[in-house]
């Protein structure tokens, strides 16, 4: 299992956006679409063994379950489309419920520190996504890792305090978007699942 945490600090916490605006009314909302395409798409298929985790501006949750997931297409548009329903799913039901907006996408209130919590109470590590941390390539990674990463915009102060301590990894030199960085992490994780010991000939 690996899942990835994406902070959204500017998309809506309201479905009532056009999906031909995800960039600009839809505040950065291709940011994370984008992260969900690489996040679980392969050529040919869906990665079953991922979850995804939206936390937008720290009131609300996404969460979306490869194993489950159903209607994801490599277009911005149609993921957009997924978001949007999940938000008015979140406005149309009391705020404690988990709501299944669609096949593998469920959506609640809560914050940075709860998603945390959750995790941490169900023993999966935090590895924060940090081009100054050290080498994906010879970290030591646990069996279910949580990989955290930010939207467009930096960790605020208070995120960073919330996940203090988690160890920060690298996947190189150059600072990239939040997508690409999901893509080298499963193409390290998919290498090591291969049974790729690294080094040269
Ligand atoms: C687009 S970057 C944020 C860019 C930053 N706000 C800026 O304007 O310079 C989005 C996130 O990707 C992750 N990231 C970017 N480059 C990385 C790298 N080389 N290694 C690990 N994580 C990286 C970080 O978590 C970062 O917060």
């Amino acid at each position: 299992m690996r899942s990835f945490v994406v902070v959204a600090h500017t998309a809506p916490l309201q479905g009532g956006f056009s999906l031909d605006d995800l960039p600009g009314g839809a505040g950065r909302l291709d940011v994370l679409c984008r992260c969900a395409t690489e996040a679980f798409l392969l050529s040919h298929g869906i990665r079953k063994d991922v979850t995804l985790h939206f936390v937008i501006r720290d009131q609300l949750i996404l969460d979306l379950d490869g194993s489950h997931l159903r209607h994801l297409n490599p277009d911005e548009r149609s993921t957009g489309a997924l978001v949007r329903n999940a938000l008015d799913a979140a406005h149309r039901q009391p705020r404690e419920a988990k709501v299944v907006a669609s096949p593998g996408i469920s959506v609640r209130w809560g914050g940075l520190r709860d998603l945390v919590e959750d995790f941490r109470a169900a023993g999966r590590p935090l590895i924060l996504l940090d081009e100054r941390g050290e080498p994906l390539r010879s970290a030591e990674l646990p069996p279910a890792p949580v990989f955290v990463l930010s939207d467009h915009k930096d960790f605020t102060p208070d995120e960073e305090k919330i996940l203090d301590g988690a160890p920060r990894v690298s996947v190189g030199p150059r600072v990239l978007h939040g997508h690409q960085c999901i893509t080298l992490v499963h193409n390290e994780l998919d290498w090591r699942e291969a049974g790729w010991k690294g080094g040269g000939n």
